[in-house]
């Protein structure tokens, strides 16, 4: 592929975001050869800083994010040389101007490359900055605008903020980010399915019983509670990420790899899941707040001793439930998702379990093993693992049966290859204007559409949230839902 070169105005430079995540994505980019020499950032932020002094930021961010076997001197040398900063007040067109001048070169001429900006700053201002760039002449048809999630915190006010985005942008220059589609193994989801005749004609109600979704993650809120008070783990995670995963886990297969092709058919999976309402929202939701407890051995506080927090706050830091997509290639079969903040594990995985065997010849003791289950790892240790039965080895053991991995680990598979972070991939994907991996509006707007109902309901009954001490798996609610259909989550940790 060749790689247009582009003009790229970060909005939010100075954020937690831009530190963490994006230079460090940009810099992994240039040092592998897929930033065109052209390619140029412009970070713009309130703070009135010196060009240096931003430049200083950005390298210190690139020492404490980049490994240190990744990090050459050449190549931060480069990659700084492409950066640029102005100070602006979004919120007035008057700043506005220094992008424009940023793009006309010393010989007054414009220039050729697309402008790309990234707002990575609250969703509230995407419609202010959006009409400023607008009327500062900015814009053109090539030009592309990238944005974080959340986008508003419900239907109703994202549909605010995609109207005040679309009335500047066309839906394909808007690149919605959910970094979960970046990853590694999320991308082989779809290559797994739609690539794999073994896998692909199985992927139904007749050979799959249950499909299970964990993101779990050790950290709290990261001092983050203004943001997830309001948010909590239902908006923050489960709106985006974990209906994602749950889109490519059960869309049907595209008709091409094309960004409207895949997107059509996530936007049905959608469509087509069971809200959780009534009777439901007792035996299919658990929502769990965090107390004391200890990570890793070390005592943490409880959500409510947090940094900052309101006492009184009935915000979920864990939320699972059981849900169906209502269609003739899932009826039936039950998709149970959970997700929580400190968890005694950062580990995200798809299980897919696969019937049992409808003629079963072997101990009847062993029975409930007799069925596969395809482990997806999202992370760590990326791989897929497929669960199959084989017997276990030795004279003395007739035919016992034996479960075992056949593993594909991707670190050890690819052990010269570097798994690449999600946003160098989104970032290069926005480079060349491909939106596959984006979010439509119609897509955040289904699932607003659910996750609205199920919290209409949860509001309806003023139910405390369940308490889990820190480093649990989740409130036992959460296991007896489970268990309650002859299930558990599975477990290998
Ligand atoms: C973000 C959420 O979108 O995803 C955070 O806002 C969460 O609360 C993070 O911690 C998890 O991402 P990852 O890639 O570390 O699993």
């Amino acid at each position: 592929d060749i790689i247009p070169g582009v003009d790229i105005a970060l909005f939010g430079a100075l954020g937690d975001l831009a530190k963490r995540k994006l230079y460090p994505a940009l810099y992994h980019l240039d040092r592998d050869g897929l930033l065109d020499k052209s390619t140029r950032l412009i970070g713009l932020a309130r703070q009135d800083i010196s060009l240096d002094s931003f430049k200083e930021t950005v390298e210190a961010a690139l020492k404490e994010r980049v490994k240190p076997e990744h990090l050459e001197k050449d190549a931060v040398a480069r990659f700084i040389a492409r950066i640029g900063y102005a100070a602006l007040d979004f919120g007035t067109l008057e700043g506005y101007s220094a992008i424009v001048d940023w793009r006309v070169d010393a010989k007054g001429k414009s220039s050729p490359r697309p402008l790309l900006i990234y707002l990575s700053v609250p969703s509230r201002i995407y419609g202010d900055i959006s009409s400023n760039l607008q009327a500062s002449g900015c814009l053109d048809e090539q030009s592309r605008v990238v944005v974080e999630k959340p986008i508003g915190s419900d239907l109703e006010s994202s549909g605010a903020v995609n109207d005040a985005i679309g009335a500047v942008f066309a839906e394909s220059q808007i690149y919605r980010i959910d970094h979960y589609l970046g990853k590694e193994t999320v991308q082989n989801l779809i290559a797994l399915r739609f690539a794999n005749p073994m896998f692909g004609n199985q992927w139904n109600q007749n050979q799959i019983s249950h499909v299970e979704i964990t993101v779990a993650e050790k950290v709290g809120i990261e001092g983050r509670w203004g943001y997830f008070d309001q948010a909590g783990q239902l908006r923050d995670m489960v709106q985006n990420h974990l209906l994602q995963l749950l889109c490519l886990i059960a869309m049907d297969p595209p008709s091409s790899l094309d960004a409207d092709a895949i997107r059509d058919e996530k936007v049905k999976v959608l469509k087509a899941l069971r809200p959780i309402t009534g009777e439901r929202l007792n035996t299919d939701l658990v929502r769990g707040q965090y107390i004391t407890g200890a990570v890793d051995g070390q005592r943490v506080p409880g959500y409510l001793e947090e940094e900052g927090a309101n006492t009184e706050s009935s915000t979920e830091t864990f939320v699972a439930f059981k849900t169906e997509v209502s269609n003739w290639r899932w009826a039936g079969v039950p998709f149970y998702l959970r997700t929580g903040k400190r968890m005694p594990e950062k580990m995200s995985q798809i299980v897919i379990h696969f019937r049992q065997q409808p003629h079963y010849i072997f101990d009847p003791d062993q029975r409930s093993l007799a069925s596969n289950k395809l482990i997806i790892r999202l992370q760590p240790h990326e791989g897929i693992s497929l669960q199959v039965l084989t017997k276990d080895p030795g004279l003395d053991k007739g035919m016992r049966l034996r479960p075992g991995p056949l593993d594909l680990d991707f670190n050890n598979a690819f052990p010269k290859r570097r798994i690449p972070e999600a946003y160098e991939r989104l970032l290069l994907e926005v480079i060349k204007g491909q939106q596959y991996l984006f979010v439509r509006r119609d897509e955040i707007e289904h699932a607003w559409r659910w996750v609205d109902t199920l919290i209409d309901g949860w509001e309806s009954r003023a139910a405390a949230p369940s308490r889990y001490p820190a480093g649990s798996w989740g409130p036992v609610s959460s296991i007896a839902m489970i268990t309650r259909d002859g299930r558990s989550w599975y477990e290998e940790y």
